[in-house]
């Protein structure tokens, strides 16, 4: 259903208003509806958006994505208010590692360094070496030793595809991302006949075969980057319909077709990011809750990997 104007507006400069009284910041992941990214200090994909965390001066960040987006700000800036505008906004991919099976799977693989998503929950954090996202998944595997034997969770699709960019042989964990898993090649197919000319870009969180088909593969950011620089005029998009938002404002001469994932449902939409609205956004700073509360012991082991990450992609950046 479309927002209703008048009370989006409403909303909008009743939160702009707070924000500015509370010295607030609002970091707001690609995937949000586009009222709540129009409005943020700051849009952008995992990787920007721990960035933004660690660097604000901001006393309250309200963050506007899913469960463990927030979680990381939050282990980034202990000493913060941290905000979110639905609790409820989890992640399927960070739901299928459970802390207990993964400490299994830790245990199971003695000699193994332990890189993870950071589509995870601060207790999967806290056992593991080094955190990736999307954007530095590549370069965080290929700052180990190719001989070093590699675990990683939770998403099989983005494990395979760095194994297969890098030539490793990492041990996956089975997850996936519900929103990205049920992307098929028939419907991108099917896209490709009707779009001949259209180019086929898909974040590395769908399955192998989507993949296989692609032009051009990369996290949410790089996909942006992609069809700005590229010089072709349409676009097949597999990956979460928020991004469209962006893709179109920034080349609105190009064409934008998203996958759909079934011609009966917008599955597409990831039902934890679309969970936050712009009512739910303004009433979480006025009450200054849901808030992200966290224990000082998990923060503090949780932080390495991601200060790891951090560090690493610092690195890179000025090598490149
Ligand atoms: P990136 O923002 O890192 O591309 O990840 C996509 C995603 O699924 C976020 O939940
Ligand atoms: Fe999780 Fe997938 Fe939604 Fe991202 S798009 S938050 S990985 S369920």
């Amino acid at each position: 259903m479309e927002p209703d104007i008048n009370s989006t507006r409403i909303f909008a400069e009743k939160f702009l208003a707070l924000k500015k009284e509370k010295k607030a910041v609002l970091l707001a992941h690609f995937y949000q509806v586009p009222e709540i990214q129009d409005i943020a200090d700051y849009v952008g994909d995992s990787l920007g958006l721990s960035q933004q965390a660690r660097q604000t001066e901001a006393e309250v960040i309200v963050f506007a994505g899913v469960h463990f987006m927030a979680e990381t700000a939050k282990i980034l800036n202990p000493e913060k208010k941290v905000l979110i505008p639905d609790m409820g906004a989890g992640c399927s991919l960070a739901d299928s590692c459970p802390p207990e099976t993964f400490k299994k799977f830790v245990d199971a693989h003695p000699g193994h360094v332990s890189i993870s998503y950071i589509n995870c929950s601060a207790a999967i954090k806290a056992m593991s070496d080094v955190i990736c996202t999307s954007s530095n998944a590549v370069s965080i595997v290929e700052s180990f030793p190719a001989e070093q034997p590699i675990i990683f969770a939770p998403d099989k699709n983005l494990g395979a595809w760095v194994n297969q960019v890098t030539g490793r042989n990492m041990v996956l964990w089975e997850g996936s991302c519900e929103v990205h898993e049920i992307l098929t090649t028939e419907s991108i197919i099917k896209l490709k006949i009707e779009h001949p000319e259209a180019q086929l870009i898909a974040h590395p969180e769908c399955k192998a075969p989507v993949l296989a088909l692609a032009d051009f593969i990369g996290s949410t950011t790089a996909l942006l980057d992609y069809t700005s620089r590229s010089k072709a005029t349409a676009f097949i998009v597999a990956t979460e319909t928020g991004i469209l938002h962006r893709m179109k404002k920034n080349n609105p001469e190009k064409n934008f077709y998203i996958v759909p994932a079934d011609e009966n449902c917008a599955c597409n939409d990831c039902p934890y990011m679309k969970m936050n609205t712009i009512q739910k956004l303004y009433l979480c700073l006025k009450n200054e809750r849901p808030e992200i509360l966290m224990d000082t012991e998990l923060i503090s082991k949780a932080a390495k990997p991601i200060l790891k990450m951090l560090e690493i992609s610092e690195r890179i950046k000025l090598i490149k």
